[in-house]
């Protein structure tokens, strides 16, 4: 059986409530069948407690920015590589004048006034009572307690909107999603001192220490990475923050000076803050996650300008608003970096599935923009996020999104899928095109294997893959091996972030969204397919790798070298 709908959206009953000031028609918009799993309900919210509600509008044109999209993306278009500009990418995206009038003339028969919190204005903000917030869209916000973190959520399970706002207002946030914290790389290996290097020139082969401890030398052996600096100052790599995992300057040097002795002793990242986000570096407050994501970039994508976007918590709800604030705040920007990578996620299901279509058409627009957004695809095999308890695979956001490029992890020198890396199929998002031909293929050799625990229908990830067990990183002073696809994608995005400093000097575009290049014959032909292992999970042993791409591994590892000639350099 696949998963019964989990959420109902636009149920045709009309709920009239006769609230002051104004009567409206109220349609339900969206709704959970039930509180989801790990969550139980505390009680109901207080009246006076104070919710920041986020409105999302419809975009004036949707289709537009997708054509768009693809249209630069894929490599024999005739618009290959021409990035539109951010006021090209808001035009697709700003709500219609109709819209606009319409939400803000609701709003205003509630006395509100919302601030826009997004450059093309599709995002609108604004504080109300609980009280006030039930009786505008028919909810029950109430108190959730999410059990293994005791993080308490307020939510309701269901809210309406006024019949005339159908088709202007895509979603009121925070209210159906009940996001679980996600993911930090797992410790697999007792502290040890940090080793100096091998002689961290590209090595002719990959010496046999690389099967038990991976290090940037390592990755420049397997993957073909030179060591020599990046030379384009315009250049950029963008690594997400959250959960108040810090970077540490004094673990990054430690890191460089053994690992990376070649690069120039001043290398270090530039900080970005939102959110009252920060980068304190007391004693203990370096973060596993952050240090990672920031040594395998800085470590492996030599000389590219690295920041840091430490995403803090004032966003006040939960880890869904940092990740809708940290991508309009990069469309805001003039240049975003050309690659993101982000180390965090969540499981599909906890997310409505509107407000993930929200999110991955930002992500989409970032695309238009040039810039290569990475995201880990989680470390519970087909069990999600994290290993869990379930009886269908249980897919993840935002690597479901197809507009970016999610990245599972591999293990060993003779490259074999890792069993942590998550992998399948989308609930929500059907298949994309550029992969549509490779996952059929795949579909049919795997046969009846695992039918009715997935949907055959959805966009299928990982996309690609890199190393994600035994990956050596400096902390507290000390080394520690972990494991993740919170390895993997920082690592695959630094060989991107190369290519582009490569595209750069030669006076080309940076590649952008990658996958209809990654899924063509030359830039499928430029990866290392992985044909080994699998992603067990929910009592079964996974997708298996093969030939081609598959759930687990993707379409496989990158060698730099390769890529290199398949971007016709
Ligand atoms: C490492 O490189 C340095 C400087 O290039 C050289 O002096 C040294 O002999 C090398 N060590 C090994 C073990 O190859
Ligand atoms: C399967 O995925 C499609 C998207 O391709 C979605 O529309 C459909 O609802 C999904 N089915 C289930 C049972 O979740």
């Amino acid at each position: 059986m696949l998963s019964k709908l989990k959420f109902l959206v636009f149920a045709s009953f009309i709920a009239a409530v006769s609230a002051n000031p104004v009567v409206r028609n109220l349609i339900l918009h969206e709704q959970r069948e039930s509180i989801p799993k790990g969550f139980v309900k505390i009680g109901s919210a207080s009246e006076e407690q104070v919710l920041n509600l986020r409105l999302s509008l419809v975009s004036s044109d949707a289709p537009g920015l997708e054509n768009a999209l693809y249209a630069v993306s894929t490599p024999d278009s005739a618009r290959y590589g021409q990035h539109l500009t951010k006021e090209e990418v808001e035009e697709f995206v700003k709500p219609s004048q109709d819209s606009a009038t319409k939400v803000n003339a609701f709003l205003a028969s509630h006395n509100i006034q919302a601030k826009s919190i997004s450059p093309a204005g599709d995002w609108l903000a604004f504080s109300v009572p609980v009280s006030k917030a039930n009786e505008m869209f028919n909810a029950d916000f109430s108190v959730f307690k999410h059990q293994e973190s005791g993080t308490q959520y307020v939510r309701t399970l269901s809210y309406s909107i006024p019949t005339d706002l159908q088709g202007h207002l895509n979603l009121v946030h925070p209210t159906v999603t009940f996001e679980r914290p996600f993911s930090a790389p797992v410790v697999s290996s007792p502290r040890m001192s940090i080793p100096k290097a091998q002689n961290v020139t590209t090595l002719a082969s990959v010496p046999s220490s690389c099967d038990s401890e991976i290090t940037p030398a390592c990755l420049q052996a397997l993957y073909n990475i030179p060591d020599t600096l990046a030379t384009q100052s315009s250049n950029g790599l963008g690594v997400a923050g959250f959960l108040e995992q810090f970077v540490s300057e004094d673990d990054l040097e430690l890191f460089l000076e053994s690992l990376r002795p070649d690069l120039p002793s001043s290398t270090t990242f530039t900080l970005q803050t939102l959110d009252d986000g920060s980068n304190p570096q007391g004693a203990g407050q370096a973060g596993l996650e952050a240090n990672l994501d920031i040594q395998y970039t800085i470590g492996v994508a030599s000389g590219v300008p690295t920041t840091f976007i430490s995403v803090g918590d004032t966003n006040s709800d939960g880890q869904l608003g940092g990740f809708l604030d940290i991508i309009n705040f990069l469309l805001s920007e003039d240049n975003p970096p050309f690659v993101l990578t982000t180390s965090y996620g969540f499981n599909e299901e906890d997310i409505s599935p509107s407000l993930a279509s929200v999110l991955c058409n930002a992500y989409a627009q970032l695309g238009t923009r040039g810039t290569s957004i990475l995201f880990a695809s989680g470390d519970g095999g087909v069990s999600g996020s994290q290993s869990q308890d379930c009886t269908e695979f249980v897919p993840t956001f935002p690597s479901s999104c197809p507009f970016l490029t999610s990245v599972g992890a591999t293990a060993g020198i003779t490259e074999t899928a890792a069993d942590l890396s998550a992998g399948g199929f989308s609930n929500v998002f059907g298949i994309p095109s550029y992969q549509a031909s490779a996952v059929s293929s795949y579909l049919s050799e795997l046969g009846s294997t695992n039918d009715g625990l997935f949907n055959t229908t959805g966009r299928a990830y990982p996309d690609v893959s890199a190393q994600g067990e035994n990956v050596l990183i400096a902390i507290n002073d000390g080394g520690e091996l972990v494991q993740g696809t919170s390895c993997s994608s920082p690592i695959f995005a630094s060989v991107i972030a190369l290519l582009n400093d490569r595209l750069i000097a030669a006076g080309k575009s940076p590649l952008g969204f990658l996958n209809p290049f990654l899924y063509s014959s030359v830039g499928a032909n430029a990866l290392n397919d992985v044909t080994s292992g699998s992603n067990p999970g929910c009592g079964t042993n996974g997708f298996p790798a093969t030939t081609g791409w598959d759930p687990v591994t993707g379409l496989g590892t990158p060698d730099f070298a390769k890529l290199l000639t398949a971007i016709g350099l």
